[in-house]
């Protein structure tokens, strides 16, 4: 196997491995940190089911970003549906095609999948800007809320700059990480845009648990969204105001 075959191998195995227990870790701490107060954003579901529906409220329509921003939730919109598009377009490096009906799925979505990289690179830029042109929002902007964006872009743009302008040898990428997964490992097609992607990925990976990309497993924790509103039918009394044997018992 060529050198940069053998680099991108061990990369991808550090960049997953980063990825999974990074991600594994943060949401063990999600589910162990106390939420010792009912405080749901009112008007609130009354039910456990209720509180469910709004936050898959949130996570596919981001509700409450409508009510409070409609420019930004456009662009929010744009990029993560854009993004939902391009990761379906992309399974099919990854998945067998020996899976009949998965595939016939994946091979329906890649000629939208092809045109939602600009939805994404479209919305990226926009909050990008809206980053630098917004003084009440440049105020609160750090070095990795522009990163992030960056890298996104660049993936962005480095992708779709083998759609559209010069292909890369997708049998080759798909043997490549296919071999990743069964432990069989095979060269990799070495073109300038496909290990620029690639190498970008990887770093997204990694950075990912430790960023605010982990927003993708806090909104689930989120007490305010996801707490139902049960106020008057149970008494709430926090674990630290019960009285010292029942506090003892727990
Ligand atoms: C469960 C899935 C997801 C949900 C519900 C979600 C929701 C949101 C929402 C509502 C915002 C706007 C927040 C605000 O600024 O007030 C946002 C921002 C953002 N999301 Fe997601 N997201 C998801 C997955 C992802 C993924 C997989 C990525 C990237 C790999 C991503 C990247 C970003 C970035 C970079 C921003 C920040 C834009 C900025 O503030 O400049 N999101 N997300
Ligand atoms: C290991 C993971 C990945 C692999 C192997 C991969 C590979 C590729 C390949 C081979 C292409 C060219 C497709 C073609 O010529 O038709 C491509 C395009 C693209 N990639 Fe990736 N990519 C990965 C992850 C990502 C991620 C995480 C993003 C976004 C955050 C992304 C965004 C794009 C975009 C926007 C395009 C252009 C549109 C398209 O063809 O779907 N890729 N990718």
């Amino acid at each position: 196997m060529a050198f940069v075959a053998v680099v991108y191998t061990i990369l991808f195995y550090v960049a997953a491995a980063t990825f999974v227990a990074g991600l594994v870790y943060k949401v063990v701490r999600y589910t162990r940190t106390p939420a010792p107060l009912p405080i749901p954003t009112m008007p609130a579901p009354l039910t456990k089911t209720g509180a469910a529906v709004r936050v898959a409220r949130e996570v596919v329509i981001f509700e409450s970003l409508f009510r409070s921003d409609k420019w930004l939730w456009l662009f929010a919109v744009m990029f993560h549906l854009g993004l939902v598009l391009v990761i379906v377009r992309h399974l099919r490096y990854f998945v067998s095609s020996h899976l009949g009906l998965v595939w016939t799925l994946i091979a329906l979505a890649q000629p939208f999948g092809k045109y939602a990289a600009f939805a994404l690179m479209a919305g990226l830029a926009a909050l990008l800007a809206r980053r630098f042109m917004l003084v009440r929002i440049r105020y609160i902007t750090g070095p990795s809320d522009i990163l992030l964006l960056l890298l996104l872009l660049a993936i962005g743009a480095s992708g779709a700059s083998m759609t559209f302008v010069s292909h890369t040898d997708i049998v080759g990428v798909k043997a490549f990480f296919l071999g990743l997964m069964m432990f069989s490992w095979q060269p990799l097609p070495a073109d300038g845009p496909l290990l620029v992607h690639l190498f970008l990925v990887a770093m997204l990976l990694i950075v990912f648990p430790f960023s605010k990309l982990l927003h993708v497993a806090g909104v689930f924790f989120s007490p305010t969204r996801n707490q139902p509103d049960t106020a008057r039918e149970k008494r709430h009394i926090a674990a630290w105001a019960l009285p010292l044997d029942e506090q003892r018992s727990k």
